[in-house]
């Protein structure tokens, strides 16, 4: 049985797995605390992250009906993210795997967005094309073994959910911006605003959302507070379909380019209505197999650092000891 601790960014959360079997996920997610600054404050994360750590690890274990003596490894994400969250993420796996002299399994968090499709059931198996689009990060991903992916394209400024947030705080609809933004659209007309949808005519598979933000920004100002409370419907429908389209414009190049089987979507975006459907009717359309995780393991989780770890490479005690979390830079040899 294998325990896996996910903490780089706001959710505090902790997984129990048996191979590609979740016998329990728990997520703390800490929203709450961060929704009056508009965004998550890594500070207040990290130390959130050390109040809930040990009762997440405790739920998680309860849920699955075991106890530390079941565990047989402890697997982390060790980056990238937030580094004052993940040294909590981290130190707690290293004592608890310390105290019983287990191996540690460090995780590359993009690899478990991505392993989020190798889980129970209906595991997919590579080779497909994976579109990661999160908080951080917006990548489209050839993943052609379990051990790694290799990055085809990525975006060039901001990340796709990151726009989300943004554009949710410009048009007052709180944090996290994706699933708020998603709701208010539902109303809305997305043809109502014109908004740029970038990299239409680069032929490569990178991405670009900050002129999207800035010409929502535009419009907002030009409306005026009272003109964005009437028009928040069509904002956010019109800036959602302008992401969407993009991403699926991506997918659509990378599919004639490489000749994929099936394509598999992670990260919090992926738990995106819009984009799920336009996905799904591109892959019917060319006749490529999609495989959509279920919402709650799109956004973050520790299953899917667990299923990563399946393949990562375990540190033996006492080696780990003296191991780091890393923010950004170099991956991981995963
Ligand atoms: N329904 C949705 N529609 C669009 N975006 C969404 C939806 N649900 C969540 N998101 C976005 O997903 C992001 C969170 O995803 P995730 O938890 O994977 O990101 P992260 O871990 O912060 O970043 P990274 O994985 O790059 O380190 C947020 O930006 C959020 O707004
Ligand atoms: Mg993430």
């Amino acid at each position: 049985m294998l325990l896996a601790i996910e903490t780089s960014c706001d959710d505090t959360c902790a997984a129990l797995l048996d191979g590609g079997r979740i016998l329990s996920n728990v997520i703390s997610s800490q929203a709450a605390a961060h929704a009056g600054f508009g965004g998550v404050v890594p500070e207040v994360a990290a130390r959130h992250h050390l109040e809930l750590a040990t009762p997440v690890v405790e739920a998680a274990l309860a849920e699955a009906g075991a106890t530390l003596d079941d565990l047989e490894a402890v697997a982390v994400t060790a980056g990238p993210g937030l580094i004052g969250a993940l040294l909590v993420g981290v130190s707690t796996a290293k004592a608890i795997a310390a105290s019983r002299r287990l191996p540690l399994i460090p995780v590359d968090h993009l690899q478990g967005h991505v392993a989020a499709n190798f889980l129970e059931p209906e595991p997919l198996e590579p080779p497909f094309l994976c579109l990661v689009a999160s908080g951080g990060h917006t990548q489209l991903a050839a993943v052609r073994d379990h051990e790694r992916h290799e990055i085809l394209g990525q975006t060039l400024d901001d990340a796709a959910g990151e726009a989300f947030d943004k554009v949710a705080r410009l048009l007052g609809l709180g944090y996290p911006g994706g699933p708020v933004v998603q709701k208010e659209a539902q109303s809305g007309d997305p043809e109502a605003f014109e908004m740029p949808v970038a990299m239409q005519r680069d032929p490569g598979l990178d991405f670009s959302f900050s002129g999207l933000k800035t010409a929502v920004l535009y419009r907002c100002r030009e409306l005026g507070e009272d003109g964005v409370r009437e028009r928040r419907a069509d904002l956010a429908a019109s800036f959602q379909k302008a992401v969407v389209d993009q991403l699926v414009a991506k997918v659509r190049r990378a599919l004639k380019k490489g000749h994929w089987e099936a394509v598999a979507l992670g990260g919090g975006v992926a738990a995106n209505g819009p984009l799920r459907a336009a996905v799904a009717e591109l892959c019917e359309r060319q006749g490529v197999a999609l495989k959509l995780v279920p919402i709650a393991l799109c956004t973050d989780n520790a299953a899917m650092i667990g299923s990563a770890a399946r393949w990562a490479h375990p540190v033996a005690y006492p080696d780990y000891l003296g191991y780091d979390a890393f923010a950004t830079g170099e991956r991981m040899a995963a």
